[in-house]
């Protein structure tokens, strides 16, 4: 799927660093575990809009609703509250692997398509000193970025690493998907050109080890590449206070650490390529709002995508994390995401996930 073409320049992918600093940074405690609490960053093109209310009907913009997707069949799983979750390395992910998973994964990069104008990457790799032919996507989830970037460079060779088979299995001739564990050895024949990870906060109890296990693979002038989400959540205006949304974003952090997942390490991403010897590291941002709260049409776009997005997996993002990491029944978490749905249908909470977009080279 494409995203649709937009003409706003207002929100446009920032080319500059939009802000690194966490000014007035406070932590507090949930389910027994320490939180951290942002005020909003120096934005670019994010301001709310005062005309918007709470129904997300803006001219030409789609309230997105469903994604069509072809998927492989089921291989192994466990099922805990409802959720399909991976077999391979049991409870190490916190997501499930189900099928509304993954067309919430399927939304999710056709929103970051979308917030770099239809860029795959960021990293300077077209025409690289030595070629670009091998290319790794670490945790690849349902395999779109590997597959789009297959088809983008027919010459390349790609392949996708995850815990789960979920990737399809129609592929173009040189993509191919293997389930491994990305904190495990790597053992990999040739080395890469080009590493790409995204969306990877939930995943790893050592960031650090995989961002060095991908130094090693990398040749000499290769690149790595890092598109996350910087949490918690961040609020443009007060209009985050005290609500069930502010709280979700919390209980979330505090699970992840309580499970041993540093759920706000998006924004040390920097300083931890830099630790292992990378050189030349970019750090960019951008910004998804949640709802159509938000001025200019490619907002909007991105913030009705949000929504669906968020609407759509908010139990997957909070299940395993607030009844495993903070004992919360699953009947308590369901009965807050009722809250937290609410408020993000309700358009008036202004939030947005701050984007964080780094790239490096081995020198
Ligand atoms: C949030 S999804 C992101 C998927 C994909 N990168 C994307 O952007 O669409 C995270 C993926 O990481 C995988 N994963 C988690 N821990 C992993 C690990 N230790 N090794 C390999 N894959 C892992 C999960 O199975 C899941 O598919």
């Amino acid at each position: 799927m494409t995203p649709p073409a937009t003409t706003d320049k207002g929100s446009e992918f920032e080319a500059e660093r939009v802000s690194a600093a966490v000014p007035n940074e406070t932590t507090g405690g949930v389910g027994g575990a320490s939180v951290t609490v942002l005020p909003p960053e120096p934005v670019h093109g994010l301001d709310v809009d005062n005309n918007s209310d709470a129904d997300s009907a803006v001219d030409g913009v789609e309230d997105f609703s469903s994604t069509a997707s072809v998927r492989s069949s089921v291989y192994d799983y466990i099922e805990e509250n409802g959720r399909r979750y991976h077999r391979f390395k049991e409870g190490q992910y916190l997501l499930p692997n189900d099928e509304s998973e993954q067309e919430r994964l399927d939304i999710q990069h056709n929103l970051m398509l979308l917030a770099l104008d239809g860029k795959l990457h960021v990293a300077p790799i077209e025409n690289m000193p030595g070629g670009l032919h091998n290319v790794l996507d670490i945790a690849t989830g349902t395999g779109n970025w590997a597959i789009d970037f297959a088809n983008a460079y027919p010459t390349t060779s790609v392949v996708g690493t995850d815990l789960s088979p979920i990737q399809p299995e129609y592929l173009p001739p040189n993509c191919r998907f293997e389930i491994d564990d990305a904190e495990d050895d790597w053992l990999f024949p040739v080395p890469f050109d080009y590493i790409h990870g995204r969306a990877l906060i939930t995943c790893f109890r050592s960031h650090h080890t995989v961002f060095t296990h991908a130094f090693n693979s990398l040749r000499s002038g290769g690149y790595l590449e890092l598109q996350d989400c910087d949490l918690p959540l961040r609020f443009i205006d007060d209009s985050g206070n005290g609500t069930a949304l502010g709280t979700w974003s919390q209980r979330l952090m505090a699970g992840g650490a309580a499970l041993g997942k540093d759920l706000t390490r998006g924004r040390r991403y920097k300083e931890i390529l830099e630790e292992i010897g990378f050189v030349d590291v970019v750090e960019k941002r951008t910004q998804f709002p949640i709802g159509t709260w938000a001025m200019g049409r490619k907002n909007k776009t991105l913030g009705a995508w949000m929504r669906h997005d968020m609407l759509t997996g908010l139990q997957a993002m909070s299940m395993a994390i607030m009844t495993r990491g903070l004992g919360m029944a699953s009947e308590e978490v369901d009965g807050h995401l009722v809250d937290v749905n609410a408020e993000i249908e309700s358009n008036r909470v202004h939030a947005y996930y701050s984007i964080v977009l780094v790239y490096a080279r081995k020198p």
